[in-house]
């Protein structure tokens, strides 16, 4: 189980120093100057830092095998030495998404938001991670996590700009922006 449960920790001390912090929708979390994403080997309780978040790397829900070969195929991993910075986008969505069946919620997300295909665009540009809190009873859904260089930037604004305006955001109840640089 090692490096499969993550705590996100938000503090005055940590590795990415937040340059930013805006609340989407939904109630905010506290302010903090730094954030660590420490890799943990069990799903306990731990409170550290101004606030901590807790995720864990799940299977794939809605990605089928010919978008999964692809993806494989372009993506970095996380931790390149030019991605000096980050994004950190924890997220809810509505009880109205998860009333929805698994094909339902596939097809708002893929069919008509094309959330694969516009995120494919930016590979390998942005390295991302997905995080699953839902089940461990946290108050987000997910933890969203993106790396990239200076230079990928604006293409990164890009890209959120366009998920945003797609029908899966309507579902979206809770999300508070983070943007970050490394420190280490
Ligand atoms: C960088 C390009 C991106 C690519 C290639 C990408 C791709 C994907 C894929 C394939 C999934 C489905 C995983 C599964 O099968 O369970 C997914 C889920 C998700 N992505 Fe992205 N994504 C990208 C960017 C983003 C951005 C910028 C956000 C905004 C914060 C985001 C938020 C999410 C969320 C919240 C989920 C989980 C949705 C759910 O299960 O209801 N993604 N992404």
């Amino acid at each position: 189980m090692t490096n499969t449960i993550f705590d996100f920790v938000g503090d005055t001390v940590g590795d990415w120093k937040v340059s930013s912090m805006t609340t989407i929708k939904g109630n905010s979390l506290a302010s903090v100057s730094h954030l660590t994403k420490v890799p943990k080997e069990e799903l306990v309780q731990t409170e550290t830092g101004i606030w901590t978040l807790k995720g864990i790397v799940s299977h794939l829900r809605y990605t089928e095998k010919e978008d999964k070969e692809k993806l494989v195929a372009v993506q970095q991993d996380l931790g390149r030495a030019n991605s000096t910075l980050a994004a950190f986008i924890p997220i809810r969505k509505s009880e109205a998404w998860w009333n929805l069946a698994q094909d339902e919620r596939r097809k708002i997300m893929e069919n008509k938001s094309r959330h694969t295909q516009t995120g494919m665009k930016y590979l390998p540009a942005i390295a991302r991670k997905l995080f699953h809190s839902r089940d461990i009873g946290e108050p987000f859904d997910f933890l969203t996590w993106f790396e990239y260089a200076p230079a990928d930037a604006d293409a990164f604004e890009e890209l959120l700009d366009a998920l945003r305006k797609a029908e899966e955001w309507n579902y979206v109840e809770r999300e508070v922006d983070i943007r970050l640089v490394k420190t280490v």
